[in-house]
């Protein structure tokens, strides 16, 4: 019962993303992910997405063509046999997961806060709450 309510808890936060607050920051790029970031310009935030077939390279700070960037995000996965769905990247050790949709990959994302793939949740969440072998959790 206590677990139960602990892993409620820990899914209902790892599920939502901060809000960049720019103010006090110096202009740059900020939480980037694999498909999108947040741009500080004169202490105001802006959303980019990164254009299709394009990911986020974290050596120029732009979207980039997906074959010049590293793994796990320039890591092109064939989906066309896979279902729907979001997979553990297990190259990433699962602490980046990507989407398969219509037999097409959509790119990858980071879990966030150090929390790996649990794919039978389809959810980011602590490692300890995750079954072998992304996470350590034995029944
Ligand atoms: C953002 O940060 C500034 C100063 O650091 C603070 O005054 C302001 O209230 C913050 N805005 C939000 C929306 O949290
Ligand atoms: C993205 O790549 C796919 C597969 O190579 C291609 O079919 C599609 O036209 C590309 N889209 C853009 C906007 O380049
Ligand atoms: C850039 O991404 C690569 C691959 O994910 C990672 O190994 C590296 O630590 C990242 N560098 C920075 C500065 O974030
Ligand atoms: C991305 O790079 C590949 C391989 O170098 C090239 O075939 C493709 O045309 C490039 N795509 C874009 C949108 O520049």
């Amino acid at each position: 019962m206590d677990k139960l309510i602990v892993f409620t808890y820990v899914l209902a936060c790892v599920g939502t993303s901060n809000a960049v607050n720019c103010t006090a920051l110096p202009d740059g790029v900020y939480e980037a992910g694999c498909k999108s970031y947040a741009l500080c310009t004169d202490g105001r935030v802006s959303f980019i997405d990164c254009p299709e077939n394009t990911t986020f390279n974290n050596n120029t700070n732009q979207c980039d063509n997906i074959s010049n960037v590293l793994p796990p995000c320039g890591r092109v996965i064939d989906c066309s046999t896979k279902p729907y769905g979001r997979y553990p990247d297990y190259l990433d050790n699962c602490k980046s997961f990507y989407t398969c949709y219509a037999g097409e990959f959509q790119g990858h994302n980071f879990c966030p806060g150090g929390t790996v793939f649990d794919p039978l949740a389809s959810a980011c969440n602590w490692k300890f709450a995750v079954a072998p072998p992304c996470g350590t959790f034995t029944a």
